[in-house]
């Protein structure tokens, strides 16, 4: 995973792991900002916007939801099954992104039991495809690498800056001082990834996590309307949650997996 940190006014500055915090465009390892994920508004495009993978590609929405479903786990039966969805965990990557401590809190399983559901939640996510295996090649890490698309900011001092914008199959965070455009940018890349590669997009659609109430459609048409783009049918690609706070932006986030299929973000 990596993460791009740009601080507006002191340049960029990157580094291995996401750290997170206010303007974030998301992606996939998402997660992916003051504007983004995870603090205020956040403009997930890129892992989100990622279709590339192969297997689940081909399998329709309701094979996929099959594979999601907890009762396909080895050893999890109808009680464990009812704990968990009363406690809002509703697929098996619903338990692998709350982890065993959020799981034990939130079901009253014992750790240790919260921990395997944990364990044969992921083992499953990647013998579908969903997660990827905890070792691979440096071959595969390459081939990954490849697929790597750019997202351009509609700046190009600032793409120059990202090295050609921002990346997919990562979380990109701004952070700055307040009114140096963050969320100017989330807006922006909201647009600019539904144009075409060669125009610096990637034909595809948004979601945004909206976590400070400055998401603005207004200025969404403005915007469109400046760059020759459609405003309506801009706008009907950007797909909008408001977190109001941050466990209830934690829980958009674990629901981003069914938006981004049915949205094509
Ligand atoms: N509709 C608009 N037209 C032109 N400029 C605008 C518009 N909306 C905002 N701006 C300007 O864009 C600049 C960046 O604002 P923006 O809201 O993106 O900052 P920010 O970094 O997100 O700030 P904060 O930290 O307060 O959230 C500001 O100077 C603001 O006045
Ligand atoms: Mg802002």
């Amino acid at each position: 995973m990596i993460d791009d940190s740009i601080d507006l006014e002191n340049n960029v500055t990157e580094s291995e792991d996401v750290t997170e915090s206010e303007d974030v465009t998301e992606s996939e390892d998402v997660t992916e900002s003051e504007d983004v994920t995870e603090s205020e508004d956040v403009t997930e495009s890129e892992d989100v916007t990622e279709s590339e993978d192969s297997s689940e590609s081909t399998l329709s929405s309701e094979e996929n939801a099959a594979l999601m479903e907890i009762s396909s786990l080895p050893g999890v039966g109808p009680v464990t099954t009812k704990k968990l969805q009363d406690a809002g965990i509703y697929t098996i990557l619903d338990i692998a992104v709350r982890g065993p401590t959020d799981i034990a809190d939130a079901t009253s399983f014992e750790t240790d039991k919260a921990v395997e559901l944990c364990n044969k939640a992921r083992l499953k996510l990647v013998e579908i495809g969903k997660f990827e295996k905890d070792f691979v090649t440096a071959t595969e890490i390459y081939d990954r690498r490849q697929k790597i698309e750019r997202i351009s900011t509609g700046s190009s001092n600032l793409d120059e800056l990202l090295i050609g914008g921002v990346e997919t199959q990562a979380v990109t965070e701004f952070y700055g001082e307040f009114g140096s455009g963050k969320t100017q940018i989330c807006h922006t890349l909201c647009l600019n990834v539904q144009l075409p590669v060669e125009d610096g997009g990637l034909s595809a659609g948004a979601i945004y996590i909206d976590t400070e109430n400055t998401f603005r459609p207004e200025r969404l048409r403005d915007i469109a309307v400046e760059r020759g783009m459609d405003p309506d049918e801009a706008l009907g690609k950007i797909i909008v949650a408001k977190a109001f706070t941050s466990s209830h932006q934690e829980l958009l986030v674990g629901e981003l997996g069914k938006v981004i299929e049915d949205s094509n973000a």
